[in-house]
């Protein structure tokens, strides 16, 4: 990854791509295979979508591992799932490193074993000086979770003194948020057929171009990011304004 020039047009590429992995359980289904088989060939998608991003020149890559509502699958598939980021952490901590990518986790920590803690600040401090590609892996996290402890911050400023309530802004919501040092996502691909956001950084998501496949998460490979990347390059992005070109022409 490290040794490999960007390839893509970096006037057109997505600066933070944000991914909603879904489609596993289909897939091992598709196989006749347990759910959690789905989820470990999804760990082979993981790895792959990272090392293109990193050839692309993308600066930053969020990915929903594990959401504040998967508590509610069976005890067993949710076991399997954090067991399988657990191993996943340390098996590829090292090698990410050397790649130069850094690591962190957003998410309820407090929902979360003693174990996998201690391995997400591990790879979080072993990789905090890297530079290269960002990566960003939600696990038990929601958007309105993200949003609920943002306003309990700012309202133990107000209770302290140390805030006044009319000076809440946009700016100040978006610093207690997860991820306020990264630009929001450019770009949301989601995969698996579902055309929703499944309550994924509701927030910081406010201007992404959205991007669904059929293609399900175990499947997904170079080519269909590739596919996304162009379809992105396409797109007009106006952030609530007008396009200048056409604004220009009809009042010449
Ligand atoms: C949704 O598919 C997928 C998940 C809930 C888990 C995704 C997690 C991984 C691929 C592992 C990520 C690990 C790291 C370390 C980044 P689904 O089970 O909802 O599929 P279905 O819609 O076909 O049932």
């Amino acid at each position: 990854m490290k040794d490999q020039q960007p390839t893509g047009d970096p006037t057109r590429l997505p600066r933070h791509i944000a991914v909603v992995m879904d489609g596993n359980g289909r897939w091992a289904k598709d196989r006749r295979m347990p759910r959690t088989a789905g989820h470990r060939a999804g760990i082979n998608a993981v790895r792959t979508l990272i090392e293109t991003c990193g050839h692309r020149g993308i600066r930053a890559l969020t990915l929903f591992a594990f959401s504040s509502e998967n508590w509610r699958r069976p005890q067993q598939e949710v076991s399997t799932l954090l067991d399988l980021m657990l191993r996943t952490m340390r098996k590829e901590a090292s090698r990410l490193h050397e790649n130069n990518v850094r690591i962190r986790i957003i998410g309820d920590r407090d929902r979360l074993g003693a174990t996998l803690c201690r391995q997400i600040e591990r790879v979080e401090e072993l990789t905090v000086d890297n530079t290269g590609l960002h990566l960003v892996v939600a696990v038990s996290y929601g958007g309105r979770w993200d949003m609920t402890q943002a306003c309990r911050r700012l309202a133990a400023r107000v209770e302290e003194g140390s805030l006044h309530a009319d000076e809440i802004d946009e700016g100040m919501l978006d610093d207690a948020l997860e991820l306020s040092d990264l630009p929001g996502p450019d770009l949301l691909i989601r995969t698996g057929g579902e055309c929703r956001l499944s309550n994924f950084l509701l927030w910081q998501l406010a201007y992404a171009e959205l991007y669904f496949t059929d293609v399900l998460w175990p499947d997904f490979r170079e080519p269909d990011l590739d596919r996304a990347l162009v379809w992105f390059a396409g797109r007009e992005r106006r952030f609530g304004g007008v396009d200048v070109a056409l604004s220009t022409a009809e009042s010449a």
